[in-house]
């Protein structure tokens, strides 16, 4: 069973300054909560209990300030430095002790998922025997991703980052399924031209093993990032539209901990109480009133 993730929400967020020049990135609003939410909201709609939190060293202190250690959420939060930008992969190695002899999910800190039966759908995908499961999605400019490469009978053959040359319309979004191998895996991985480890190296570890899962985000499902000015602005625009339309929320961290019977409904009722007044009160008041 997999129940420990880890949300990688470091680096210096240079494609969005001067907005990161004294906010670390994924802290920034998108619309009306932190760009974390959403990445921490999926690993706790999968099932995640345990989590690990890397980021800037100088930043951890906020990311303690908003999640505390997870108690409020009934989960356990971790925090970890991550000096510099290395990649991806770091997080297994900087994450090796939390990591222990347990499988572990990944996900970017500004990837952002939204879909009808995506919690069915994700708790469906955790359960890896072994080997390493991610999440396809098409794009419209996949050459801004780690891009794959399908044979004639649809069969995956590899996966190129950033290509100039996209060899499909189909990219490996930001969650990650991995078995213990990982670690080992990350070690074993050189820095790239850009110098940072890769993820795509990583995945194509496993496919040269014949263990990769790829599985398909289908259209009904919504994948955003939100590291640059346009997609940030439109990924809060999404969020709007569709809250304002249903009266629901996204990544409503507290009322996920609850559906997910990660807390009990007094303990929804007693951190609600202290909540300042706010929509997001509101909303909690409304949950508990309606159930
Ligand atoms: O979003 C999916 C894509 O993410 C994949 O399709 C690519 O294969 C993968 O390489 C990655 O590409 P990006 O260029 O979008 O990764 P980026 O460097 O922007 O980092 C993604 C997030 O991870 C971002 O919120 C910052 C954080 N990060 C990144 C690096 C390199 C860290 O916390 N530490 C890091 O060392």
């Amino acid at each position: 069973m997999l129940k420990k993730g880890i949300v990688l929400a470091g680096g210096d967020g240079t494609r969005l300054y001067p907005l990161t020049k004294t906010v670390s990135k994924h802290l920034l609003p998108v619309y009306d909560k932190p760009m974390i939410y959403y990445s921490l909201s999926v690993l706790m709609m999968s099932g995640i209990s345990e989590i690990l939190i890397l980021t800037r060293p100088e930043d951890i202190h906020l990311y303690e300030k908003l999640l505390g250690d997870g108690y409020a959420l009934g989960i356990n939060i971790q925090y970890l430095a991550q000096p510099s930008a290395g990649g991806l992969p770091e997080a297994f190695i900087i994450g090796e002790e939390f990591i222990g002899d347990d499988h572990v999910a990944l996900i970017l800190g500004d990837n952002i998922f939204y879909g009808s039966g995506l919690f069915d759908f994700l708790k469906k995908n955790i359960e890896l025997e072994n080997g390493a499961t991610v999440f396809a999605y098409k794009v419209r400019e996949p050459n801004r991703f780690g891009v794959i490469e399908f044979d004639k009978d649809n069969k995956v053959v590899s996966i190129e980052e950033k290509p100039t040359f996209p060899k499909s319309s189909y990219v490996v979004t930001g969650l990650y399924f991995y078995d213990n191998n990982v670690v080992s895996y990350s070690k074993s991985l050189s820095p790239s031209v850009r110098g940072e480890l890769e993820i795509t190296d990583l995945n194509n570890i496993y496919l040269s093993k014949n263990n990769l899962h790829v599985k398909f985000l289908g259209r009904g499902n919504a994948w955003l990032d939100a590291g640059t000015c346009d997609s940030l602005l439109e990924a809060s625009e999404f969020v709007r539209t569709l809250e304002h339309r249903q009266g629901l929320k996204i990544a409503c961290l507290e009322e996920i901990a609850y559906l997910n019977n990660f807390i009990s409904k007094e303990k929804l009722i007693q951190i609600t109480e202290t909540l300042y007044d706010s929509n997001h009160k509101k909303y909690l008041l409304n949950l508990i009133n309606e159930n």
